[in-house]
C-alpha cells in the first residue's frame, strides 16, 4: 500500500491545529465514553499518536493501527517506558488483527477508508461485548479540506448514511455529535464524533 504520508510525517506534530483538534476529540471522547484503567483501546488510524497518547491516561493500554510506515515511526519516538502505543502497521480489512479491544477511538482517519461497510463489519469483530466505538471525522464537506485529495474517499459524512451503516455492521446506541469547527481561510469545516455500542 502506499505511503501517502510520508512526506506529512517528519513534521505532523507541528501542526497547532492538529495537536489541539486531537485534545478537543480526546476531550470530547472522555466526556462521552468512561474510560477506565481495566480498558484495551484500538486507536485506528494512530499516525503519530496524537489521540492515542492521550486516551493512554486513562486506559490500561492503547493499540495504534495505522498503514503509513513513517507516521508509526514518529510514533515511535514518542513512546516512553510510562507510556507505550503497541502499533500494528496494517490495513485491518485485508488483514485483519486477532485481538479483541474494548474499545475504539479514531481521529480523522475514516475519510481515508474506501470500504465502509466492510470496514465497519471487520471492526465489529474486533470489540468485546458492551465495548464501544468513539470516531471523530469531517462533517459533509466539498471537497476543500485536503490540498490533495489523493487517498481521501469521502469528503467527510453525512449523519443519517453513516449511522446506517455503523448500525448494519450490528453496532448499537449510535450517536453523531458536533464537536470542533476547523476554522480555514476558504470556509470552517466541522467535525463530528460518533460513538456507538456493541
Ligand atoms: C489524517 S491522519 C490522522 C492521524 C491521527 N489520528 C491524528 O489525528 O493526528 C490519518 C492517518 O490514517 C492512516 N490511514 C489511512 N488509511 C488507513 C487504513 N486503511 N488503515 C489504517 N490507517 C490508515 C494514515 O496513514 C494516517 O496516519
Amino acid at each position: 500500500m502506499k505511503d501517502h504520508f510520508n512526506k506529512k510525517a517528519e513534521t505532523w506534530d507541528e501542526g497547532a491545529m492538529r495537536v489541539n483538534g486531537a485534545a478537543k476529540i480526546a476531550e470530547a471522547i472522555n466526556r462521552r465514553i468512561p474510560l477506565n484503567k481495566e480498558m484495551e483501546i484500538m486507536d485506528f488510524g494512530t499516525g503519530t499518536g496524537l489521540l492515542g497518547f492521550e486516551i493512554a491516561k486513562a486506559t490500561k493500554k492503547v493499540y495504534g493501527v495505522d498503514t503509513s510506515p513513517s507516521m508509526l515511526e514518529k510514533l515511535h519516538e514518542k513512546n516512553t517506558p510510562e507510556m507505550t502505543i503497541e502499533t500494528y502497521c496494517q490495513d485491518i480489512i485485508k488483514d485483519p488483527i486477532d485481538k479483541v479491544f474494548h474499545g475504539m477511538v479514531s481521529s480523522m482517519t475514516l475519510h481515508h477508508v474506501e470500504e465502509l461497510e466492510l470496514f465497519f463489519k471487520t471492526l465489529h469483530q474486533n470489540i468485546a461485548e458492551g465495548g464501544f466505538i468513539a470516531i471523530a471525522d469531517l462533517e459533509s464537506e466539498d471537497g476543500t479540506f485536503h490540498s490533495d485529495n489523493t487517498g481521501v474517499f469521502h469528503f467527510g459524512f453525512e449523519e443519517k448514511k453513516l449511522c446506517e451503516i455503523v448500525e448494519n455492521a450490528g453496532f448499537k446506541d449510535v450517536k453523531f455529535e458536533n464537536i470542533d469547527t476547523i476554522n480555514k481561510p476558504n470556509r470552517d469545516f466541522g467535525v463530528f464524533l460518533l460513538t456507538a455500542k456493541k
